[in-house]
């Protein structure tokens, strides 16, 4: 393999579809259609056709396994395949005997699904930290922990304001009082640098439909550990031998392959390995740098408009940015029309950046916000 680069250009040149003359700034939602993704369908299709498919998902979940391992830094026997984030969120908790440690500490700013799976745990004391409208820093974990914490999750990035935590900060603080730290790093991969072995984290979550560049439909479950009691939700991929097809009888790999269940959407999971094979060609680093150069132009420009903007320090931000409006659905169909593609969600427009994204991509958004603003009549942060 030749060493990861970095070539805008390249995977710019892999955006098809209606996308291929559109700027698209909605991966923080779902990533744009690439040609990798059309290979990966039609090699599916073609797979499908043929026999032995099954034989061929099967590798194409080895591929996936070791390309997501590779990414994060991760062994193979440390990932699971699980079809969305929510369900390894469950697969991460269910099972914890809740004694002396019951609170699971989280935030207003988590992925609500996420936190929907924290609040179903009985036995758990589910504790909050972050404002009532969805803000969090590292020092408001910092802060709720106590010996009583026994579990806590982090989103690497939240996914409406696009801030990014010191997660190291926090597991470490969490680790000294004994609990487990849960990774939510689905704003994160592929987008950035991510590696376990830094984050120190004990799970580590990511799906594939966002900025990993496939379809929805797959996350992959990082367990540092993978022991402990039995997963209740299962299936035939969560057995030694997958292979072996006993009805009777239940046994438990040691490789977080236990927390497997049954057969994964298989679009989804030829489009993760095309993806992941994608994201492979790039330096993250770089990749990195030029997202933060492009969320910062944006904000500074925006700003400069009169629109509200949530912006942090540069290294404490996503590949996102929010900007404020109760109305935020309306300036998406406005962009939308102009063949502009962005993220709306709740009270705030998302505009997301990747490896992909041009100088060009963020003039045109800007633009076509002043557009919007001087066509109706309304002010940044208001209607
Ligand atoms: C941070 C984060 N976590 C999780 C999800 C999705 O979870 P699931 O795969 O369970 O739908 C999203 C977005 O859809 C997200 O932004």
């Amino acid at each position: 393999m030749t060493a990861p680069t970095f070539r805008p250009a390249t995977v710019r040149q892999r955006l098809t579809g209606p996308v291929e003359g559109s700027t698209h700034l909605a991966a923080c939602s779902v990533a744009p259609r690439t040609r990798d993704m059309d290979d990966a369908v039609a090699t599916m299709l073609d797979d499908l056709s043929r026999p032995g498919f099954w034989e061929a998902c099967e590798q194409q979940m080895i591929t996936a396994r070791r390309l997501f391992a590779g990414l994060v830094g991760a062994d193979v026997d440390q990932v699971a395949i699980l079809p969305n984030a929510g369900v390894a969120a469950h697969q991460a908790v269910a099972g914890r005997r809740w004694r002396r440690r019951r609170d699971l500490l989280t935030t207003t700013a988590e992925f609500p699904g996420i936190a929907h799976v924290w609040q179903a745990q009985s036995g758990a004391t589910v504790r909050w930290c972050g404002t009532t409208a969805g803000r969090v820093h590292e020092g408001d974990y910092l802060r709720s922990l106590t010996t009583h914490t026994g579990f806590v999750s982090v989103p690497a990035v939240t996914y409406r304001d696009g801030a990014r935590l010191d997660v190291r900060r926090i597991v470490d603080a969490a680790h000294a009082v004994g609990a487990v730290v849960f990774v939510d790093a689905y704003q994160a991969a592929g987008v950035m640098p991510l590696r376990v072995d830094a984050l120190r984290c004990d799970y580590l979550v990511a799906g594939t439909g966002k900025y990993l560049l496939g379809l929805p439909g797959l996350a992959f479950l990082y367990v540092r550990d993978p022991d402990g009691p039995a997963p209740t939700l299962t299936g035939w991929l969560g057995r030694t031998d997958p292979h072996a097809f006993r009805t009777v009888g239940l046994d438990t790999p040691a490789q977080a392959r236990r927390y497997e269940t049954g057969t994964p959407a298989v679009a989804a999971l030829y489009t993760a390995a095309a993806g992941l094979a994608r994201i492979q060609t790039l330096d993250l680093t770089q990749v990195r740098r030029h997202t933060q150069r492009l969320v910062a132009t944006a904000a500074m420009r925006l700003a400069g408009q009169g629109e509200t903007v949530r912006v942090h320090p540069s290294d404490a931000q996503g590949a996102h940015l929010a900007v404020v409006d109760p109305y935020a659905e309306d300036i998406a169909r406005w962009l939308a029309g102009r063949t502009i593609v962005t993220a709306p969600r709740g009270e705030v427009l998302r505009l997301a950046t990747h490896a992909y994204t041009t100088d060009d991509d963020i003039d045109a958004a800007c633009e076509a916000i002043a557009s919007y603003r001087h066509h109706t009549g309304t002010r940044g942060g208001h209607r």
